[in-house]
């Protein structure tokens, strides 16, 4: 989904997280720690040697590497005896292997488990964090636990989301499986615990031969555990539920969080706060919605002290408290109206229309224009989707006023436009349209680049991006191919030509082609 500003909530959320000081510190570890110092040469046959290698990319004058430096050294003294290694690579000195694994920033951190695939690694730049990464990758991804009174314990204080496979006596060994495999895949992000004990099996399973999965959450009652319903228990079915479930029902959204509800796809309902006693006013209504709407709306909370602008993002402003959905998929936001000061007592409401297809999104948009008079049509977001539903050819630039690549096809774009507008039947068929997209909201498509050009064929069938050359011809064989409408543009120009009266010839700009 590449339409959401994921950039300015990360990078505030980065921000926040820069590590200080540390400057007189050593990049470069001792070589009496036993960090090991690797090579080109030396890699390949260290990684293959080792289960379990942290390895740290890095560069000698870098700021964050020299404050790393102790700390990496002092963990991997400490990693030793439970034969987790730490190596260092210096960047500056092995530039093909860094490029190799595509390192752009110092330091990264990279697991490495007895082959040359990596993972990140994910946890922060302190001493006792990286052992305890570490000590946790070394342990099998699944804990079998069996006892009744050890399986309390790990329910009892989680800091993480634990998924407990509850194994009936006959059960297909297959499932077990998946769940390892999945486990495997997902643990950095959770605790995976598989059990037999009859007491969870009596509670949790309803068939002999088909395995329980329960989610529990950090900071719930373990009475809100989620039970997964299905059947069918494949990898696909497993890891949405686990998805869907392991996140907190009103959690606070934070630069780690937010990609993982970015990639849920589900509208995200965010209530930003700029009090921790409104937070805790509308706690109960939010949690009893987000029960009610499991799996179809996430509901977030969002310090307005620190991401309050990301306000702007979902058209808001930033007036706190107030209440916003983003529905991902189509990019429309729908918020409670910001005209007077939010009532709790509306959002429920404000939900079960939202839910229902009666709420209004609010939509980024310049105003309709009281006249159309250039050959290009001029397009804005409120009208957007009405023009391009029309049973017409439609074809749209979204552009941004600063772009050079814009201004450049610009000429060519108009003289298409004109081509169409000339022609009392073409004019019928065809619509040339041009829209700001930083300036006006649009949904459906995705833009990752400017100008992005879409047809929309008259038949009403999916827009089709252009990528072709940024030529007058170019584009009207385009729209005569991909179109509905069958216009052809070239030839009418070119009969107008050849009637006598006809004097200029509409030379065109050929062979320009600008890559986005
Ligand atoms: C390494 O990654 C590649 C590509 O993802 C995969 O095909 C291969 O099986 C992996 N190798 C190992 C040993 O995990
Ligand atoms: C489940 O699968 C894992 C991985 O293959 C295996 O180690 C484990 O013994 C299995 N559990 C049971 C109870 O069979
Ligand atoms: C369209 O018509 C206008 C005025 O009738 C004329 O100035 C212009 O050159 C025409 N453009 C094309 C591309 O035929």
């Amino acid at each position: 989904m590449k339409f959401i500003n994921v950039s300015i909530l990360t990078s505030v959320l980065a921000m926040l997280a820069v590590a200080k000081g540390g400057a007189d510190d050593a990049a470069i570890a001792s070589p009496d720690s036993a960090v090991v110092k690797l090579t080109a040469d030396t890699f390949g046959s260290f990684i293959k040697e080792n289960p379990l290698v942290l390895a740290e990319f890095f560069a000698p004058w870098c700021g964050h590497c020299k404050s790393l430096g102790p700390k990496f050294s002092a963990a991997a003294d400490k990693l030793v005896e439970k034969d987790i290694k730490l190596a260092q690579i210096d960047c500056t000195q092995e530039r093909d292997l860094c490029a190799d694994y595509g390192i752009r920033g110092y330091p990264t951190l990279k697991v490495f488990r007895g082959t040359t695939n990596s993972s990140d690694y994910l946890g922060q730049r302190e001493e006792e964090s990286i052992i305890s990464y570490m000590t946790k990758q070394s342990l099998p991804s699944v804990s079998a636990i069996e006892d009744s009174a050890d399986l309390l314990d790990t329910f009892a204080e989680l800091s993480e989301p634990v998924i407990l496979q509850v194994l009936p006596p006959d059960f297909k060994p297959a499932a077990n499986e998946t769940f390892y495999s999945l486990a495997d895949e997902l643990r950095n992000e959770f605790s995976f615990v598989s059990t037999s004990n009859p007491e969870y099996v009596e509670k949790y399973t309803s068939k002999k031969s088909t395995p329980a999965y329960v989610v529990f959450r950090p900071g719930e009652k373990t009475e809100d555990a989620s039970l997964f319903k299905g059947d069918t228990i494949d990898k696909a079915t497993l890891e949405s539920f686990i998805g869907v479930e392991t996140k907190p029902l009103f959690g606070e959204i934070s630069g780690a969080t937010f990609q993982s509800y970015m990639e849920s796809k589900l509208p995200l309902a965010y209530f930003f706060w700029d009090d921790e006693s409104q937070k805790e006013a509308v706690s109960d209504a939010i949690i009893k919605l987000a029960k009610k709407f499991r799996g179809e709306i996430n509901f977030v909370g969002l310090e307005a002290k620190k991401y309050g602008m990301h306000a702007k993002n979902l058209n808001m402003k930033e007036e706190f408290p107030l209440f916003v959905i983003h529905d991902l998929e189509g990019n429309f936001k729908y918020g409670i109206s910001q005209d007077k000061a939010l009532n709790y007592a509306d959002i429920p409401k404000f939900v079960e229309e939202f839910k229902a297809g009666k709420a209004l999104p609010i939509v980024k948009s310049e105003p309709i224009p009281e006249v159309q008079d250039e050959a290009v049509y001029h397009l804005v977001g409120y009208e957007h989707d009405k023009v391009v539903q029309q049973k017409k050819d439609v074809l749209v630039e979204y552009y941004a006023p600063w772009c050079g690549h814009c201004k450049r096809l610009a000429p060519t774009y108009e003289e298409l436009a004109a081509l169409y507008k000339n022609d009392s039947d073409a004019n019928e068929k065809v619509v040339i349209a041009k829209i700001d997209h930083t300036a006006n909201d649009v949904s459906g498509i995705e833009i990752t680049g400017y100008p992005t050009i879409f047809l929309y064929p008259a038949d009403g069938s999916k827009p089709i991006s252009y990528e072709g050359q940024r030529s007058l011809e170019a584009l009207a064989n385009f729209i005569q191919e991909k179109g509905s409408t069958g216009v052809d543009a070239l030839k009418i120009r070119d009969a107008k030509a050849a009637e006598p009266e006809a004097e200029e010839s509409t030379e065109t700009n050929n062979g320009a082609h600008d890559e986005l």
